[in-house]
């Protein structure tokens, strides 16, 4: 089975709405060339309109960072699927690190704003992985089971096409240090071996997994070779135009 590949840019807190929409604009150039995979950006909210602009007719998918479950109410601070969906998004990063580690989201928030998305037709990119800590103590893959498990509560096997899973190991995000190739192969390995348990194997078979943590274009080609990694999620490299259009361009 060939799985279609999954470039994803996490700009962060990047990025004014003129910076956006230049980076935008060099994305789409960039992939216009890489006609079999796909590209997906997820700009801040605030930048997503500009974006959008920038990549009007082209297949760049736009996603937010993270997303509410309800469509509209009283939940100071959040965007919500149809607000996201209104200004030409798509899809959502759900349960990135940050969030769980600065802001203190839990598998069961995660998996409200999972199914919620889901709900109102969005793609969900859901974050997991192991802070050093855990992997340290030879936690890593119960983390993985608890978090995939508990991300995707009450997900039906139809709803789980619109699912991509990030592995991410906080470790090796934003500090420079990627996870071996081998260990990400067997975190993906294991990831997709648990989804084909809790669904069936012919689904965990289409699944997407992506693996994120310090992603630049000298590992893309390397990671990409590994048998279960069907992509990236890249933070830092995605907010340069040059760098990313290479990642996207993984040979
Ligand atoms: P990084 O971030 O590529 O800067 O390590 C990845 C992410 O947090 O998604």
């Amino acid at each position: 089975m060939v799985r279609r590949a999954l470039i994803a840019g996490n700009w962060k807190m990047h990025m004014t709405t003129g910076q956006a929409k230049a980076l935008a604009a060099r994305v789409g150039e960039a992939a216009k060339q890489a006609t079999d995979r796909d590209v997906l950006v997820a700009p801040p909210f605030t930048a997503i309109p500009a974006v959008a602009g920038a990549l009007a007719g082209s297949e760049v998918i736009i996603a937010g960072q993270n997303v509410c479950w309800e469509e509209q109410g009283a939940y100071t601070g959040e965007i919500s699927p149809v607000m996201l969906k209104d200004l030409g998004a798509t899809a959502a990063i759900v349960g990135h690190s940050e969030r769980r580690q600065i802001f203190g989201e839990n598998d069961d928030l995660i998996n409200r704003r999972v199914t919620g998305a889901l709900g109102f037709g969005l793609t969900v990119v859901l974050c997991v992985g192991e802070t050093l800590e855990e992997r340290e103590s030879g936690q890593t893959l119960a983390v993985l089971e608890t978090q995939v498990q508990g991300g995707l509560e009450q997900v039906s096997g139809e709803d789980l096409a619109r699912i991509v899973v990030a592995y991410e190991p906080v470790w090796a995000i934003g500090t420079g240090k990627t996870a071996t190739t081998e260990q990400a192969q067997e975190a993906h390995a294991f990831i997709r071996r648990l989804i084909g348990k809790r669904y069936e194997k012919g689904l965990a078979d289409q699944m997407r997994i992506l693996y994120g943590g310090s992603v630049k274009p000298a590992n893309i080609d390397e990671l990409m070779a590994q048998p279960d990694i069907d992509g990236a999620l890249v933070g830092g490299a995605a907010l340069d135009a040059e760098s990313f259009g290479r990642i996207i361009n993984f040979k």
